[in-house]
């Protein structure tokens, strides 16, 4: 039985009202979007690391001040984030510090390891191609600070996913055959992880049947999954590479590509904190935290120097 609050609420949201920081909302609802947003921002700074580890090693100047562009829009992503969170009532510092602990989740694909220079541009084209494909959905999300964030984010993302292809493009028109090789070498390591980002499959997925009915999600894991594939395997071909994937075909009378089956056992143990690189990941932020301590404290201290200079 709906309360009648649960009642209004339910309604707003299917007319397709926003739910704004000050309006009644169940619980669970909260919960549920401090948990997918939290985790989302999480999933922007961790995302820096992998591309992070490519910025003093860049071909040129200019690859290397659109990747360190690129990486800060990503901390603002983080940062609009958090905000968006906080209107719900969640403490910045009490979350980041469940990402610290290992409590708090991320997203599954920045437990891989960088390798080659060609894997900026298959983490621009694939990972971020991915995002915008999830997040584009988002800014219709039921919650108003959410939804509002989503909308720059996906500006940005959508030059983020340009740079990185074309980073492959040139690699692949103008590069040796070493070139060409750190390609298709960069996207047999990156394709099924970027599959994965979606989620698991719909049948497995316990949170998408309540998101859905509250709007927070507009699509299934497996619905977002197969539009990126089948906006990806065209620009795939365009490249003049392959997936590693033999099942991966088009299907005339669907008018989508079909593809095989991800290894899901991967994936669990990616997102129970066993990837090739979960804890180097968290053990990065917990030191940028920790050796950032002492600036923390001697902006505290200069403010207060100030505050006494004042009175
Ligand atoms: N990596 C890590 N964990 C994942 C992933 C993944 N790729 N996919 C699902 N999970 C987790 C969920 O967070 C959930 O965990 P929890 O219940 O302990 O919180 C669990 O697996 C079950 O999955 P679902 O029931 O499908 O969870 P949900 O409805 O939250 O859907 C999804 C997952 C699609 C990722 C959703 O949370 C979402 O759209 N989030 C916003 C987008 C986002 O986080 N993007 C980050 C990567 S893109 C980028 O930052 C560049």
């Amino acid at each position: 039985e709906m309360s009648p609050e649960e009642r209004q609420f339910q309604e707003r949201i299917n007319d397709e009202i926003k739910i704004e920081p000050k309006n009644w909302m169940p619980d669970a609802y909260r919960k549920t979007l401090i948990r997918q947003i939290s985790q989302h921002a999480h999933s922007e700074i961790v995302g820096m690391l992998p591309e992070g580890n490519w910025l003093t090693r860049a071909p040129t100047l200019k690859r290397k001040l659109q990747l360190m562009a690129k990486i800060q829009d990503e901390a603002g992503h983080g940062l609009y984030l958090y905000s968006a969170m906080e209107t719900l009532g969640a403490d910045r510092d009490e979350e980041i510090d469940k990402l610290h602990d290992g409590r708090a989740k991320y997203s599954s694909i920045f437990n891989y390891p960088t390798l080659n220079w060609a894997d900026m541009g298959t983490i621009g084209w694939l990972v971020d191609g991915a995002a915008i494909v999830n997040q584009v959905p988002l800014q219709r999300t039921s919650y108003g600070p959410y939804a509002r964030a989503m909308v720059r984010v996906c500006k940005e993302e959508s030059f983020h996913q340009r740079q990185g292809y074309q980073i492959l493009l040139t690699m692949m028109q103008e590069g040796t055959d070493d070139q060409k090789a750190m390609v298709q070498d960069s996207i047999n390591r990156f394709w099924w992880p970027s599959l994965m980002m979606f989620g698991p499959s719909d049948e497995n997925s316990p949170n998408s049947a309540q998101s859905m009915a509250w709007k927070i999600k507009r699509h299934s894991n497996d619905e977002l999954r197969q539009r990126f594939l089948d906006q990806t395997v065209p620009q795939l071909e365009l490249l003049g590479c392959t997936a590693p994937d033999p099942d991966l075909k088009y299907n005339q009378e669907t008018g989508h590509y079909e593809f095989g089956e991800i290894d899901w056992q991967e994936f669990f143990d990616v997102v129970k904190g066993n990837g090739p690189c979960n804890r180097e990941r968290v053990e990065a932020r917990r030191s940028a935290i920790d050796n950032g301590a002492w600036v923390r404290e001697a902006a505290v201290a200069y403010a207060a120097k100030r505050q006494r200079k004042a009175a």
